[in-house]
């Protein structure tokens, strides 16, 4: 059988009610936000899970549309998932009896393709259909099915369903990506923690919520590590047990609100952060003058001294961990468009990311976009308010912090994108002083 073709589009369904963002920009934001558990930490566990019967349990899960879609994907499969309180899951697949996850699941969220490994590891099969996610790009998942390939599933594509089966356990052996891939890695990781031997996985993707979930597997008994800074290695074990876990911070989140005090010249402390994972973008920040210190469990971001229209002009390139993080290429582009002078942007991951661009020119950013993955921002701009689309989450994140710095209303349309990835958004910029509420889209438009 034929595999499939990469998807061109992604299917990512409109909610019944479309509701909007509307941002009255212009004031600094002070004060205190505390960062919430890693959405790209918090999904893989969710899923890791099901490698066992019994019973584990999550702190720290932040309360994102994500979660709710990966909890409900878990239910349809039978698996018991209680929520006894905010921010705590706990996940028993003692009778997971439905080996399928539909288009419906898969077509809200691409991470529900992390279910291939652990259900073909454990039960031996799994249907799967081909996920969707943020268009962001083509997005295939030919790695993650050739990786299972490797570790001698066999597995057809038909009618958009990935027909995957493991003939006896799957076999411990070498997978090499050709390419550094995040769930790619992680998907292999998870099935190697059930296979017959040793697995050795490179390049491993070196993302901080890779290693968050590796305390996780080697508490339900896994013999997983990083024995060098792209490679691990799985020695497979017959069964695992359950876990307990707190998810990591959320480095995205926090990165957004890194860049919310810098743009609008306001000061937080963001509580709960780890500067230890930001990678490149610290360095970005730095370089273009953003006061950041970080403590052991918090980030100090003071932008009163060196604030909006004043910021260094830099070059800019994402790359896998530790670089520039493709989910904070599109928050850094909003703190360059008030950078004094030219900068330049090489989106290198995803060659849809920097469309998002275009609703940032029309707010006043002066933007050319040299090709699919280039584009050279002038600042400083006088970024005004005015009505934007949102097409996925990290740009969505990022047109409220164009807002939040723009001057004059913003009416941003899409907000269930950003609801996606980010817990309360709204509530803890209304915290820290920003002029920001969501709507129903079929309210009056009454601006603020
Ligand atoms: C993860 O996606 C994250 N998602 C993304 O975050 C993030 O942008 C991305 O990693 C890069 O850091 C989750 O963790 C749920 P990849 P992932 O496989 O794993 C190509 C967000 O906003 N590729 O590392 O899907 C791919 O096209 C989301 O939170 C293949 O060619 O990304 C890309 O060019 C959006 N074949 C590159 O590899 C494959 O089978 C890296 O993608 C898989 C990937």
């Amino acid at each position: 059988m034929a595999d499939a073709r990469p998807f061109h589009w992604e299917y990512v369904p409109e909610p019944v009610t479309r509701e909007i963002f509307r941002v009255e920009g212009g004031q600094p934001l002070h004060g205190t936000v505390p960062i919430s558990g890693a959405k790209n930490a918090a999904l893989k566990m969710l899923a890791a899970a099901t490698l066992t019967g019994e019973r584990c349990r999550f702190t720290n899960v932040p309360e994102i549309e994500d979660v709710r879609v990966m909890t409900e994907t878990l239910r349809d499969l039978g698996v018991v998932v209680d929520h006894p309180e905010p921010n705590v899951y706990e996940i028993a697949s003692g009778d997971v009896e439905w080996l399928f996850v539909p288009l419906e699941a898969a077509a809200k969220m691409r991470a529900s393709f992390m279910l291939l490994g652990p259900l073909l590891a454990r039960f031996g099969r799994v249907i799967i259909s081909n996920p969707g996610g943020d268009r962001i790009g083509r997005r295939p998942v030919d790695l993650h099915v050739q990786a299972m390939r490797t570790l001698g599933a066999q597995i057809d594509y038909r009618n958009g369903y990935y027909f995957a089966t493991a003939p006896g356990r799957l076999r411990g052996t070498e997978i090499r990506f050709p390419v550094v891939s995040v769930m790619g890695t992680e998907n292999a990781m998870l099935a190697a923690t059930l296979a017959d031997g040793h697995t050795i996985i490179r390049p491993a993707a070196r993302e901080p919520e890779i290693d968050d979930l590796i305390v996780f597997l080697q508490k339900m008994g896994a013999g997983v590590e990083r024995t060098y800074p792209d490679t691990i290695e799985i020695e497979g074990r017959k069964r695992l047990r359950g876990a307990e876990h707190r998810v990591m911070p959320d480095r995205i989140e926090t990165g957004t609100f890194i860049v919310a005090a810098a743009v609008t010249g306001g000061r937080l402390t963001l509580e709960g952060a780890a500067g230890e994972h930001l990678g490149g973008f610290l360095d970005v920040m730095r370089d273009a003058g953003v006061g950041v210190e970080c403590g052991s469990d918090r980030i100090e971001v003071d932008s009163t001294a060196v604030g909006p229209g004043q910021f260094t002009p830099c070059a800019v390139e994402t790359a896998p961990y530790p670089g520039l993080a493709t989910d904070l290429q599109p928050p850094t582009c909003v703190l360059l468009s008030q950078a004094a002078g030219r900068s330049t942007v090489h989106e290198a991951i995803f060659e849809d990311r920097l469309e998002w661009l275009g609703e940032l020119r029309r707010m006043g950013a002066e933007i050319e976009l040299l090709d699919d993955h280039h584009a050279a921002i002038t600042g400083p701009a006088r970024l005004r308010g005015t009505e934007v689309e949102i097409g996925d989450l990290r740009a969505g994140a990022s047109l409220i912090l164009a807002a939040l710095a723009a001057h004059g209303a913003t009416t941003i349309h899409g907000a269930h994108h950003v609801h996606r990835g980010y817990e309360d958004i709204e509530r803890k910029f209304l915290d820290v002083g920003a002029r920001i509420e969501r709507v129903d889209e079929a309210e009056p438009a009454d601006r603020p």
